[in-house]
């Protein structure tokens, strides 16, 4: 018997007959899928007819989205015809409970990727269980995007709740350490990894780093309960009253990294005007020894930040109870003299005494995409390269695959004239913004195979060129924004 909080029998559950049935059964992403039923559906809170009405009634995929996903209770028969041989060892581990003549889960399980993750059923939250286990929201997914899942070493996953990045991180090679301060969470990720086959995942209970105390990690993932709220018991979301654990986690981050070692955090925090955004994080985390990469993704007003969590509270489902709750949240923040909340994400490096930077830029979080985690390890690796002072006008370089470039016209008296051109790098994190068609041309000519001396001589022979005496250390300082970016990588 292991020592598991909710499913003691865990090591010797077989999870062969649940995986077989619920392929047989279709459930799981490619057939949905294939119905119209898209992976994030299952995730969040659709209406009920809108799965049912797209599957034959009576079908075995029928009962296990009202069992699975909705959180039924079925007629035992039918439930054990169509669970067969997984039933018993569900109900053995307390998974499935009967009563009256009917199964129903006690979890809601969803398919994801090639598999399936557990946790609560969203009802569980209504009743303002402290221990409410969260599934996959927008949040994991960017957590996700954002990590690099390539490197080799020993991660942590903090704050881990159900480990769905951990079993991405130990099935690309790395030993994973997931802590979590919920031992229901660990539970049901433990469930998860045994039904995906992921080994090489050591759940861990206990508060931030303090299971963890003297152990160093290649890289380190959080998605912490960051919600800026005026304190509360909800473990997914809330820090109870007075814990700044951002901060607290941010402060004691560096000494948890292994030379070189990455960490990806995400993070909510307070502040009062617009000038002084990134403040208040970059204030967390020590400078000495740390390259810092702060991302801020949006920015709202407390009014609209409190509505924003408070609205998708089932806890808060009544008029007068939501009411309440945004009338506390917003005493609070007046209280702190709090104008703004400021939603983002933070990248931080170990690195040697002198390697120091510190790097702070917005980004929409819905613009980036699921290879972002490749463009952080880029610009971490170019950053180490710059520091080595190379002669950037003789690299050749490679530029990534995916980079993209949009002019926007304006129609004037003579036709049509380019206003801007937005360059962004492929999973639109590293770089996005506004360049001229210098740059345009650069990368082209790198691409073509050329060191960037070659751009030096096109432009110097070209008709009608007047001389301008500093064109080599020109065409250096813009190689050097666009290495610092990660748009070129020096050819290997
Ligand atoms: C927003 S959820 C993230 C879960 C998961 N990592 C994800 O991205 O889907 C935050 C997690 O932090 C955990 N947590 C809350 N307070 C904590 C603390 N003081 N130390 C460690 N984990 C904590 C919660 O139990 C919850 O699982």
């Amino acid at each position: 018997m292991s020592d598991d909080a909710l499913f003691p029998g865990l090591d010797d559950w077989d999870p062969n007959p649940l995986r077989k049935c619920l392929r047989k059964g279709g459930f799981h992403r490619s057939a949905l899928e294939a119905l119209g039923m898209p992976e994030r559906w299952l995730r969040s809170d659709i209406a009920r007819a809108a799965l049912l009405g797209r599957v034959p009634p009576g079908s075995p995929l029928e009962v296990l989205l009202r069992l699975f996903t909705l959180g039924d209770a079925i007629d035992g028969a039918c439930a054990l015809r169509v669970l067969g041989d997984a039933s018993h060892g569900l109900l053995a581990l307390g998974f499935l409970a009967v009563g009256g003549g009917t199964v129903r889960s006690i979890y809601q399980l969803t398919p994801m990727g090639d598999g399936w993750i557990a946790c609560d059923f969203r009802e569980r939250q209504r009743r303002d269980a402290a221990d409410y286990v969260m599934g996959l929201g927008p949040s994991s997914i960017l957590l996700a995007s954002l990590t690099p899942l390539h490197k080799r070493g020993r991660a942590l996953e903090l704050a881990s709740g159900i480990g769905w990045l951990s079993g991405q991180l130990a099935q690309g090679g790395m030993a994973v350490v997931a802590t979590d301060l919920n031992a229901r969470a660990l539970s049901l990720g433990r469930f998860t990894a045994r039904l995906a086959g992921t080994v090489g995942i050591e759940f861990r209970h206990g508060d931030g780093f303090a299971c963890v105390s003297g152990e160093r990690f290649d890289l380190i993932v959080a998605n912490p309960p960051y919600v800026q709220s005026p304190g509360g018991a909800m473990l997914y979301k809330e820090a109870p009253v007075g814990d700044p654990i951002c901060a607290r986690l941010l402060r004691d981050l560096p000494e948890h990294l292994a030379p070189g070692g990455i960490a990806v955090v995400l993070l909510n925090w307070s502040h009062q005007t617009d000038d002084d955004w990134s403040d208040g994080p970059l204030a967390w985390i020590p400078a000495t020894g740390t390259r810092r990469w702060l991302f801020r993704s949006d920015c709202s007003a407390p009014a609209d930040y409190a509505w924003k969590w408070i609205a998708g509270d089932l806890r808060f489902a009544a008029e007068a109870a939501a009411v309440a709750e945004m009338h506390r949240w917003l005493a609070h923040y007046q209280s702190c003299g709090v104008t703004r909340v400021s939603g983002g994400f933070v990248i931080v490096q170990q690195c040697a005494p002198g390697d120091e930077w510190t790097r702070r830029e917005s980004r929409a979080a819905e613009h980036i995409t699921a290879a972002a985690g490749g463009e952080v390890l880029r610009v971490l690796q170019n950053q180490t390269w710059l520091a080595t002072a190379p002669d950037l006008l003789e690299t050749r370089f490679d530029v990534p695959e995916g980079v993209r470039a949009e002019a926007s016209l304006v129609l004037g008296d003579n036709g049509w004239a380019q206003e801007t051109i937005r360059l962004t790098s492929p999973a639109r994190l590293s770089y996005d913004g506004q360049i001229d068609a210098n740059i345009l041309r650069l990368l082209a000519v790198t691409r073509e195979g050329k060191a960037p001396s070659a751009l030096v001589a096109e432009i110097s022979s070209s008709p009608g060129f007047s001389a301008v005496p500093d064109l080599p250390q020109r065409i250096t300082a813009l190689v050097h924004e666009l290495v610092h970016h990660g748009m070129l990588v020096p050819a290997t």
